[in-house]
Order: C-alpha cells, then sequence, then structure tokens
C-alpha cells in the first residue's frame, strides 16, 4: 500500500466548507480548484492529496480504495450500499435537511403517490416507514420541476433556506433526516494506514468540537 494518504472531496460547498478542518491538520491544497482543471491536488503536506469527484462519486472511492478518505454529505451516504467504508466523523458542514415537498400538504387524491427524487433508496424507506405506497421516479436535478408539470404528486429533496422550493411556490412538508457532511475512511486504509489516518481525524475531530 503506498505511503500517500488521498483524500476525496467534492469541489463546491463541501470543498469551501472543509477547507478550514483539513487546514487544521495542516493540509492545504496548492492549486485552487475552483481555477485549476487538475483533478488530483498536491498539498502542503507531502504525504497527502485531495482528489476532486462529484459528490456522489465519493463513497465509490473510497469503499474501492481508491482514495483512503472522503468528505460526503448524509444524504449521499444514506443512498450507498457499498460496505468498504466507515462513517467516522460528522463534520457539521453543509448542513441541511432532507425534506418531502410539493405544491400543497392536502393529501393527494391518488392511492399509490408519485415521488420524484435523486435520493431513491432514502425516499423508498421513508414511505415504507410511514406505510404509504409510493411510486419513486429516479431523477438527476431540477426536482422542483416535477410538481409543476404533472411529473409527480411530490418531490424529495435537499433544503437549506428553502428559497430553491418558494421560487418555485412549492413548500416543505415533512422532514426525513438532517444532513451534514462526514469523514468517510476506508475499512482496509484504516488497518493499514491507521499511524497516518488516526492524527488526521483526531485534528478534524478537534477542529469540528472548537467550532461548535
Ligand atoms: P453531484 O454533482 O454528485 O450530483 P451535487 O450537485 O448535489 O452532487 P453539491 O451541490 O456540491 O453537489 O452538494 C454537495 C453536498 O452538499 C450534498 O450532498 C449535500 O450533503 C450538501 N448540500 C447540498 N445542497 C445544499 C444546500 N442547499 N445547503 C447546504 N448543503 C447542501
Ligand atoms: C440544492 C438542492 C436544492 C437547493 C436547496 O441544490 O438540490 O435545490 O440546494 O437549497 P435552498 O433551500 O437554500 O434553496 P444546489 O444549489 O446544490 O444545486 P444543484 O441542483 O446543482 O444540486
Amino acid at each position: 500500500m503506498s505511503k500517500v494518504l488521498t483524500i476525496a472531496v467534492s469541489k463546491g460547498r463541501i470543498f469551501k466548507d472543509a477547507l478550514p478542518l483539513l487546514a487544521e491538520a495542516g493540509i492545504v491544497p496548492i492549486d485552487d480548484p475552483e481555477t485549476s482543471r487538475k483533478l488530483i491536488l498536491d498539498t502542503s503536506r507531502e504525504d497527502v492529496k485531495l482528489v476532486l469527484i462529484r459528490a456522489s462519486d465519493v463513497p465509490t472511492y473510497v469503499d474501492y480504495g481508491a482514495a483512503d478518505i472522503g468528505i460526503a454529505g448524509k444524504d449521499v451516504l444514506m443512498e450507498y450500499e457499498g460496505d468498504g467504508l466507515y462513517e467516522l466523523l460528522d463534520l457539521k458542514i453543509a448542513c441541511c435537511r432532507l425534506m418531502v415537498a410539493g405544491v400543497t400538504d392536502v393529501p393527494t387524491e391518488s392511492s399509490r403517490l408519485r415521488i420524484a427524487t435523486k435520493y431513491v433508496n432514502s425516499a423508498r424507506r421513508y414511505f415504507a416507514s410511514q406505510g404509504k405506497q409510493a411510486e419513486i421516479i429516479k431523477l438527476y436535478g431540477s426536482m422542483e420541476l416535477a410538481p409543476l408539470v404533472g411529473l409527480s404528486d411530490w418531490i424529495v429533496d435537499l433544503v437549506d433556506t428553502g428559497n430553491t422550493l418558494r421560487a418555485n411556490g412549492l413548500a416543505p412538508l415533512q422532514h426525513i433526516a438532517d444532513i451534514s457532511s462526514r469523514l468517510i475512511v476506508n475499512k482496509a486504509s484504516m488497518k493499514m494506514k491507521h499511524a497516518a489516518v488516526k492524527p488526521l481525524i483526531d485534528c478534524m475531530a478537534r477542529a469540528v468540537a472548537e467550532r461548535s
């Protein structure tokens, strides 16, 4: 196993929010991911590299050991079915809620609800737990459109300020889960690279505790 520690993280809000926590562990990227086209970033630590991937791909890279560590939203982890990783730390960044949303909270007349979402597993589990029959329609984005054009009764999506729902005439209806980003670690790396992984987790845990 290589001595280099690889951390998978997605560009955008998670990267931005994770930067100060990584800095506490002495990890500062050399290039700015917003301007660089590189997918593997060197850092101020010779033994640590960051790989930039889509948010929903982070658990896959960590599960298969292509990255030792990852930072992924709980929403993404709730959808992921592999078991090659540990979820070790709530970083308390990129916080939002997974919710059912729609035009109105008056129950629809159909006995079988149609739900549009990219969170198929979470939606299926949630409606089953409520004893409701639901047909889940998989989408990859712009979920808010689905009820407006008759594709679905409701959607399951992330809500933070509620601005996106409001702008589209929708309202949050039911809370499914609180979401934040988690530090995940490949099971084999946890064992084989323990000497490098453990202090990194400890530093980040301290940084999270100091902020909250
Ligand atoms: P992908 O590119 O894989 O489709 P994405 O477009 O959802 O992912 P981002 O928008 O960067 O990627 O979101 C990354 C993570 O940030 C989500 O998985 C979620 O945990 C969190 N998140 C998403 N939207 C919000 C929001 N509005 N407020 C706070 N956190 C959010
Ligand atoms: C996310 C989510 C909602 C929005 C909620 O989208 O899918 O659409 O944020 O945030 P709000 O309640 O503060 O409006 P994002 O901004 O990540 O865009 P995306 O469609 O690229 O995922």
